[in-house]
């Protein structure tokens, strides 16, 4: 059945030409990640059930309809992560790292969501996950979006986002919100779609994320957060306000941003774009102070954020990504063939990238040189292998040189 070899729905083959973009992206954040003492460390892909369950929240869209979770053999509830931060959590407290707190660390790798694909959104994705777990000052947060913002600008996309900030509040502040919402939506009850009536018994600041338009309408109306403030909440934001405009990085205050997933408190930030569609952000995350003690660990207030890979990938300018430029090696003849796959293990030892075709004539052997966008070519004629001499053509000036083999490595410096 030839649909089966297709991928399965959402998902996607990265072919070479598109991962060196991915590895791009990746190897830039590690190196502004490092500057900012991130470690970088592994979690499962997949996690008991629990571990997301219970944290990301029972009504979130993620836990109520998105999670892959099957039975595993031993008959044990598994779910493929939809996201990193609840693993990291998990680690935090597995391997006691609360006595090695601030801790900072970082996570590369997919995540598994079952979205309704489109432009931008994947069932398997990419995330750079960054944690920093054990901080609870209002600097920290201040140096995560720092830290987010100096990742999109070392990508040159920082003119192509917006940083969009909001508080939830604390504990207090979103209780008293909760409190003026459900005043408000019950007023309004009719008016709501079937999902929202229900969110608006279990957890009604969901319904400020519905995608629905009639509740949209309704949430244009509906009390502000900032109403419920608490005076510490109101301290916190304020300060991390001042820290951004201390460093001179541009946010907006979004009042209506409440991120969709229930960990989170006080800080929420997101970067969002319009040049991808619907799918507008592609670096969010927040504070979420309570989630550590929530799976059982010691309180450690703490904030994160993740980067769609995908999605950055989607905004980069595919030039900031070439592929580096191989010499080719063109033997011609069975000696000169025999004396190349030396002279490039060789080389390739002494780190030059080498492309050696397996077989042809010169000229075939000359195509698949310029076809692979080699800078340069050794070409290993018996005449010239028998006096100990190879010819050095520049693929870009189309210039030739007899080289003697020994001063080989000193003439392709130019061509590392
Ligand atoms: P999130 O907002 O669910 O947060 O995802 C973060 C980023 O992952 C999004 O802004 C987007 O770029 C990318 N993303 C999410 N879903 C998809 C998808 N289906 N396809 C492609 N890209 C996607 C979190 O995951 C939190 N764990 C962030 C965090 C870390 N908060 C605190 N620490």
């Amino acid at each position: 059945m030839t649909t089966k070899l297709q991928p399965v729905r959402g998902t996607k083959d990265i072919l070479p030409e598109e991962y060196r973009l991915h590895h791009y992206v990746i190897s830039q954040a590690r190196r502004v990640l490092a500057g900012y003492g991130f470690q970088e460390m592994v979690v499962p892909i997949f996690e008991f059930t629990e571990v997301f369950k219970r944290t990301l929240g029972d009504t979130s869209d993620i836990v109520s309809k998105e999670m892959y979770t099957f039975e595993d053999r031993g008959g044990e509830s598994i779910t493929l992560r939809p996201e990193a931060t609840a693993g990291i959590a998990r680690a935090f407290i597995s391997n006691g790292l609360s006595q090695h707190v601030p801790c900072k660390m970082f996570t590369v790798g997919p995540q598994f969501r079952y979205e309704r694909p489109q432009k931008g959104r994947y069932r398997q994705f990419h995330q750079v996950s960054v944690e920093l777990l054990g901080a609870k000052e209002p600097q920290a947060d201040v140096e995560m979006m720092a830290l987010g913002y100096q990742l999109l600008s070392s990508l040159g996309v920082d003119d192509k986002v917006t940083l969009e900030l909001n508080s939830l509040g604390d504990a207090e502040s979103r209780q008293a919100y909760r409190t003026l919402l459900i005043e408000y939506f019950s007023d309004h009850k009719q008016q709501l779609s079937e999902e929202s009536v229900i969110r608006l018994e279990k957890n009604p600041l969901r319904i400020l994320d519905s995608k629905d338009e009639g509740d949209k309408q309704l949430v244009a109306h509906a009390p502000a957060l900032a109403d419920a403030y608490t005076a510490e909440a109101k301290e916190f934001f304020a300060e991390v306000k001042e820290g951004l405009e201390r460093l001179a990085i541009p946010y907006v205050h979004n009042s209506r941003l409440v991120r969709g997933l229930d960990y989170y408190c006080h800080t929420a930030f997101e970067f969002t774009t319009t040049a991808l569609g619907a799918q507008n952000a592609v670096l969010a995350g927040g504070r979420y102070d309570q989630l550590i003690k929530l799976m059982g660990g010691v309180e450690t207030p703490s904030i994160g954020f993740a980067a769609g890979i995908e999605r950055l990938v989607a905004l980069v300018d595919a030039s900031r990504a070439v592929a580096l430029r191989p010499i080719a090696l063109i033997p011609i003849g069975k000696h000169a063939e025999q004396e190349a796959q030396k002279l490039a293990y060789m080389l390739r030892q002494q780190g030059f990238v080498i492309e050696l075709a397996y077989s042809g004539n010169v000229g075939k052997r000359m195509k698949k040189a310029n076809k692979a966008n080699a800078c340069a070519a050794l070409i290993m004629g018996e005449d010239e292998l028998s006096s100990g001499h190879v010819v050095l053509r520049d693929m870009d000036q189309g210039q030739e040189e007899r080289v003697a083999f020994d001063n080989v490595i000193d003439s392709l410096a130019q061509y590392r």
